[in-house]
């Protein structure tokens, strides 16, 4: 189905409760066309995800939430043991269609959990508390990415330049993105942003979904290759980059999208910070350093021959075609999550970060 409503109006991830269905934009399509698709089983939920219909950390992770729902539920037994080894058997599928972005991995962890700690329930009490859950993931994603809007924009002031990488947008969240939320609550407090947004080769995720969605909720943006943002910095029109990331390690070395630590260096040669906008379900404390991070290579195609009407490269030439690159935690001036901004030496910071997260729960609980 094609649609025609402004994008921001669109929900990135849904559950049809009724369908049995998760709902998402193809952002393949993008920004030509708004096509709605359905996805029900294992096989279509893992395509969508490994060909970026639904892509960026935090709405692959809500995908993979409803989706492990949507196959939870279709499993016919009331035995809680066959029910759990069907649960593993598609979690661990699902868990395999991208390795980078941590949020895969923590959303069905956390579904797994409910299965797990639940065990004296009946399936069908567990089926009900699998929904609760991923519903949850979801609400969460929402209040998340608006509570660091509100931190990122304490760290810039009306009328800045700011320059951001890929798609760490609404279309890559629940609502608002991570990188985008300061750039969205500005607009509604009247801050005039001048935003310049890399194309981000070789998906395009810039050029197609970023500049498509800040340009559709009316912020003045500028789209840029990915080869001119030491122009722009040079120009002296960029005050701060905001960019998501895939996975932060325990030391602050952050993957994000392919490109994120040419950004990085170039900023720090004209003195202008990055911040890296992180939900704390995207900072991976188990994974010590940025060199420990699991990049996805991706196929050829994608460099040689996709978004071009014609090949653009010769037949058989070698490609190296990484989705992602880290960005050592020297260049990165703060990690921006809901818990307030982290600062260097990330190591201490960010264990700061989730003690207030623990506290948060603790509280919350009472
Ligand atoms: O390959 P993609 O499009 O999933 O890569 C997305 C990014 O790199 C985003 O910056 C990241 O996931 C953060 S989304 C809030």
């Amino acid at each position: 189905m094609s649609e025609t409503k402004n994008i921001m109006e669109y929900e990135t991830v849904e559950l049809d409760e009724q369908e049995k269905a998760v709902v998402i934009i193809d952002q393949t399509k993008l920004p030509g066309r708004t096509e709605i698709i359905r996805l029900k089983s294992a096989q279509e939920i893992w395509n969508a995800i490994y060909l970026l219909q639904v892509r960026g950390a935090p709405a692959i992770g809500v995908a993979a939430a409803f989706g492990i729902y949507v196959l939870a539920d279709a499993v016919e037994t009331d035995d809680y043991d066959a029910f759990l080894t069907e649960f593993t058997k598609q979690k661990e599928y699902l868990d395999s269609a991208r390795p980078t972005a941590v949020n895969l991995s923590w959303a069905l962890g956390r579904m797994e959990n409910v299965v797990l700690e639940n065990r004296g329930k009946s399936v069908a009490e567990i089926k009900e508390l699998l929904k609760k859950e991923s519903i949850g993931i979801k609400e969460e994603d929402i209040w998340v990415c608006r509570t660091i809007g509100e931190y990122g924009l304490s760290l810039v002031k009306p009328g800045d330049g700011i320059l951001t990488h890929c798609n760490a947008g609404q279309l890559a969240t629940s609502k608002y993105g991570t990188a985008t939320a300061p750039i969205y609550l500005g607009q509604e407090r009247g801050y005039h942003f001048r935003v310049f947004a890399d194309e981000t080769r070789p998906l395009l995720q810039g050029a197609r979904l970023t500049s498509y969605e800040l340009h559709s909720a009316g912020v003045d943006v500028t789209l840029i290759c990915d080869n001119m943002s030491a122009t722009v910095m040079k120009n002296g029109w960029v005050n701060a980059v905001f960019v998501g990331c895939d996975r932060v390690a325990a030391n602050g070395d952050t993957a994000n999208k392919i490109g994120t630590s040419v950004v990085a260096t170039v900023a720090k040669r004209y003195n202008v910070p990055v911040y890296i906008c992180a939900p704390t379900s995207t900072i991976d404390m188990n994974t010590a350093t940025g060199a420990d991070i699991h990049i996805e290579q991706r196929p050829a195609e994608e460099v040689t021959e996709m978004w071009y009407k014609e090949r653009m490269a010769p037949e058989g030439v070698k490609v190296f075609n990484p989705a992602f690159d880290v960005t050592d935690n020297d260049l990165i001036a703060g990690i921006v999550t809901e818990y307030g901004i982290a600062r260097a030496p990330y190591t201490e910071s960010l264990q700061e970060i989730f003690r207030k997260k623990e506290a948060a729960k603790a509280a919350k609980q009472k």
